[in-house]
């Protein structure tokens, strides 16, 4: 129970092994097609990132459960616990992965699956609309309960299936998820009330294609360079130049030698975005680096973080490390952090430079 994502793109796993590690947000919450930011956010802090913490919680549980004296119904709650928990973490990842658009660009809505994909949808459905209907059709049916639908790579089938899943514990043995589409009801609720098949339809509509085919392709053996889809848009490519949630988070708890400087960057215009900050954190706008720059110490390690980790800290990031400093971009910004419940004060904005 691992939460490992296929080999090659294992570098998104940003912790030690002994922890699950947080994956941040590839999609721009603010810019997608009918689905509201204020819906994927909390979906990804409240309901991923809870499976998120319930799982690390379990598994430090279970590596302390003395076995031949731990009762067995502890020990059949823990391990059921436990898969349900790893499936909804992995679940969830493949569900805000597979949507998005192309860098800040909203999805278009629009776009096709990738060759290879489309040739084995039409091989294993008869065509890439038939494989819809069927999968659409699928997920709607799980209206008024819950589940998932998923799209999976069946290896001894030799095809792809729409497979059906009554809860996050529910997998076709040995199928490798192509696609999850969550059909809980936390996943629409705020936005389409009880309008399910709505919700459906929207979500088709911001697939993200490029990441689905990639994904496919791991999954038959045929993954080559994807390690890019899977970072976010404007972050730092260097690993040395992002730092996780779980590693800032320990550094923070760490003696005073270790504990980075923090620094919170946000755009003028995404200030009504923000509600909290980590304590400590001093706010700046990005654009006003030459009149803030100089007042940062040398030879601190600087965490810069932004409220979901693309351009506005990772370019940050690389400006700093130009002129020498130590700095690291939080990977999934303020978000990320709330995901594996982080704490946070109240916005302090008395730092946050005017527009010059
Ligand atoms: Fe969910």
């Amino acid at each position: 129970m691992d939460g490992q994502k296929p080999s090659s793109i294992s570098s998104r796993r940003f912790a030690p092994p002994a922890t699950v590690a947080v994956q941040p947000f590839l999609l721009k919450p603010q810019h997608m097609n009918g689905l509201s930011e204020r819906l994927l956010v909390s979906h990804y802090e409240n309901n991923y990132g809870g499976a998120l913490r319930r799982l690390n919680a379990i598994r430090a549980r279970l590596a302390a459960l003395d076995w031949a004296r731990t009762p067995v119904f502890d020990i059949n709650g823990l391990k059921r616990e436990e898969l349900i928990a790893a499936g909804s973490v992995i679940l969830h990842e493949i569900y805000f992965d597979s949507l998005g658009g192309d860098g800040d660009n909203p999805p278009t809505g629009l776009a096709q699956p990738p060759a290879g994909l489309a040739q084995a949808l039409d091989r294993d459905f008869g065509s890439v609309m038939a494989w819809r209907a069927e999968f659409t059709a699928m997920a709607k049916a799980l209206a008024g309960g819950s589940g998932w639908a998923i799209l999976a790579w069946s290896e001894r089938l030799g095809r792809l299936v729409n497979q059906w899943a009554a809860d996050h514990a529910h997998f076709l043995p040995g199928a490798a998820p192509i696609l999850a589409l969550d059909m809980y009801e936390h996943a629409y609720h705020l936005d389409f009330g009880a309008r399910a098949a709505a919700y459906v339809d929207q979500v088709m509509a911001n697939l993200n294609w490029e990441r689905i085919g990639a994904r496919y392709r791991l999954a038959i053996g045929e993954g080559a360079g994807e390690d890019d889809l899977f970072l976010p848009f404007g972050a730092p490519a260097q690993e040395e130049a992002r730092i996780s949630a779980e590693e800032l988070k320990a550094a923070l708890e760490g003696g005073e030698d270790r504990r980075p400087l923090l620094l919170d960057l946000c755009l003028p215009r995404d200030l009504p975005r923000r509600t909290d900050m980590l304590a400590g954190a001093s706010m700046h706008a990005p654009a006003a680096l030459p009149r803030w720059v100089e007042e940062l110490p040398r030879g601190r390690p600087i965490a810069v973080y932004c409220i979901c980790g693309f351009q506005v800290s990772g370019r940050t990031v690389m400006e700093l490390r130009q002129r020498g400093y130590d700095a690291r971009a939080l990977v999934g910004g303020i978000t990320a952090w709330h995901a594996i419940g982080g704490a946070t004060v109240p916005l302090d904005t008395s730092t946050y430079e005017e527009a010059p």
